[in-house]
Parts: structure tokens; C-alpha cells; sequence
């Protein structure tokens, strides 16, 4: 008698191409609950960087965007490394082109460049040090007192790494063009309905929403924070891809997402074009690939290597 199997999903036609081709999937917070439950790890940028550094797999699948796998072939250039969907871009890495930094950067010589780890490898490759929003601070208190800074390309990360550290900073003018959509109406309106809970925002929100906040951090502090904090209902400013990651992580709590003006919740395009059915096919065809030309490799590797050396 033939013995009925339940039909291969394709979460699990994921978990065998990733067997055959010995690959790991590294996912941001922001991915779609399907993609995150089939990954190695999830976590935020910073995370993520260590991750794929020293990952011994011959295949990296990056399910995020396009700087973060960029990141991924800069600290580990033998591997393989996939995205579901190349066109999976970020605007804030948008706003800051390199021919425009390059110019910028040979008029002001002295100033030391710190790259917010959204942007280009060629944006990279011009930077001093790197950082991402769960070590800019760190990153930036590093500098010598008396070096001008420039900070790329995160004005609203930028303004308040500044408020945290007191140094002042040239701020390149670029925006996440998602977290510039939580206004501090709709957010304070929410909160007259949920007045216990804790507001967490994410520092590329706008000031005005920011100063709301009980707490703004990365993606991966926000984790930490709501595991840790006492009350039981929270309200998470950021992409709403977070809010999975953190019902996982603490069942016994209430997640509420950020609204905007218009919307509920808010999602970043780009992260939400990677799905399941585009995973089998990277790890099928080994493609899409992510390559950086070598020369700008080399000279994206060294600010980094400076960012990963000071620590989490
Ligand atoms: P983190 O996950 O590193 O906090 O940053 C996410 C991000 O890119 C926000 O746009």
C-alpha cells in the first residue's frame, strides 16, 4: 500500500536546497514572518555583519537588502553569496552617491566619514569607519575629540547620535524614506488609547517622534529592551516586519505597530519583495549573486573591519 506524505512546502523545499548546497540564511528583522522562520539567524544589521563574517557555509542567502548582502560578500568574498531579489534597495543607501561623497570628501580632507552601514559599497570604500544604528554612538565617541565628523547618509541617525554624544557632526541630508512616515499625531494619538504602553522607535525616525519614545534603538536592542522591560504592552516604531520577531521572542507580550497618517502599520517595500518562492529559486539557480568589484571590496573591508573590531 502506498504510504501518503504530506506535500513538500515550500519552507521545507528551502530547508533541503539549503542542506544540498551547504548555505546559510541570514535574515534582517524586517523580513516577512515565512522568511524569518526558515533562517539560520535573524537580527539586525550589526548582527548580521559578525554573522556573515564568519560564516563557514560555501552559500550566504541574504534575505534583507541589497547593502546588507553587499556588507555580507565584502567580509567574506569566497562565499556565494545570493539575494532572493536584487532589486531590493534602500533609500536611504539612495541618497548618498558616491561621485557626490567623492567630491565632498576631496574639498574637506581632514574630516573624518562615517558611514551609517545603509549605503552603496562605493559609499563604503570612501568612509573612515562604519556604523550602524546598535553601535553609532560607540562608533562615533571612538573619534577623536577634535576631528571634524561627517556623518552619511542618515540625517535623522545622525541628529541623534549627536543628542547622545554631544559632538557635533556635518550630516549628509538623507532620509529613511519609511521611518519619515510615523508623524508624532499619530503616534501620540495612539498612545492616549494604550497609556501603558512603552513607545520604542527606531533613531531614522524623525525627532518629533523620537522625543515620544521610551526608548529608541536598533532592531536587535528592541528585542533586548522589550524582554527586559516590566510592562506588558508595547508600541514599536519602526517596519513592521519587527513585530514578528518579537512576539516570537516574548509571547507574553503585546505588540501594537506604529501607525502612519494613512496606515496602520508601516512597511519598507524593498524588504517585503523577498518571499519564499524567490529563496528556492536563488538556491536553485545560485542566482541572484551579489558581487563588489575588487578595488572597491578592499577599501569597503577596512572601515568595516574598524566598525567590527570595537565591539557589540
Ligand atoms: P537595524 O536593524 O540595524 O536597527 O537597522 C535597520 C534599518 O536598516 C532601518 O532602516
Amino acid at each position: 500500500m502506498a504510504v501518503l506524505t504530506a506535500p513538500q512546502t515550500l519552507a521545507d523545499r528551502v530547508r533541503e536546497l539549503k542542506r544540498l548546497r551547504n548555505a546559510v540564511i541570514l535574515a534582517h528583522n524586517y523580513q516577512i514572518p515565512e522568511i524569518q522562520d526558515v533562517a539560520d539567524y535573524v537580527g539586525d544589521s550589526l548582527g548580521l555583519a559578525y554573522k556573515a563574517r564568519e560564516s563557514e557555509a560555501d552559500v550566504i542567502l541574504f534575505c534583507g537588502v541589497h547593502f546588507m548582502a553587499e556588507t555580507a560578500k565584502i567580509v567574506n568574498p569566497t562565499k556565494t553569496v545570493l539575494m532572493p531579489d536584487l532589486e531590493a534597495g534602500c533609500s536611504l543607501a539612495d541618497s548618498c552617491n558616491a561621485n557626490d561623497l567623492a567630491r565632498w570628501k576631496a574639498a574637506h580632507p581632514d574630516v573624518v566619514i562615517v558611514a551609517y552601514i545603509n549605503c552603496t559599497a562605493a559609499v563604503k570604500a570612501l568612509a573612515d569607519i562604519i556604523c550602524t544604528s546598535g553601535n553609532a554612538v560607540k562608533v562615533v565617541q571612538s573619534i577623536p575629540a577634535d576631528r571634524k565628523i561627517l556623518f552619511v547618509p542618515d540625517q535623522n541617525l545622525g541628529q541623534w547620535v549627536m543628542n547622545q554624544t554631544g559632538r557635533e557632526m556635518i550630516l549628509w541630508p538623507g532620509v529613511c524614506s519609511t521611518h519619515v512616515l510615523f508623524t508624532h499625531k499619530a503616534i501620540f494619538q495612539l498612545k492616549q488609547l494604550h497609556p501603558n504602553a512603552r513607545i520604542v522607535a527606531h533613531p531614522e525616525c524623525l525627532p518629533a517622534v523620537r522625543m515620544l519614545a521610551d526608548e529608541v534603538c536598533s532592531t536587535e536592542k528592541m528585542v533586548q529592551y522589550c524582554r527586559t522591560n516590566s510592562a506588558r504592552e508595547f508600541i514599536i516604531v519602526t517596519e513592521t516586519g519587527m513585530l514578528h520577531r518579537l512576539r516570537k521572542e516574548c509571547p507574553d507580550k503585546v505588540f501594537i505597530p506604529g501607525p502612519t497618517d494613512t496606515c496602520a502599520c508601516n512597511e519598507c517595500s524593498f524588504m517585503k519583495k523577498n518571499t519564499l518562492e524567490k529563496c528556492v529559486a536563488a538556491l536553485e539557480n545560485l542566482a541572484p549573486q551579489v558581487d563588489v568589484p575588487e578595488d572597491i571590496r578592499r577599501r569597503a573591508l577596512v572601515p568595516i573591519e574598524r566598525m567590527l573590531a570595537l565591539g557589540r
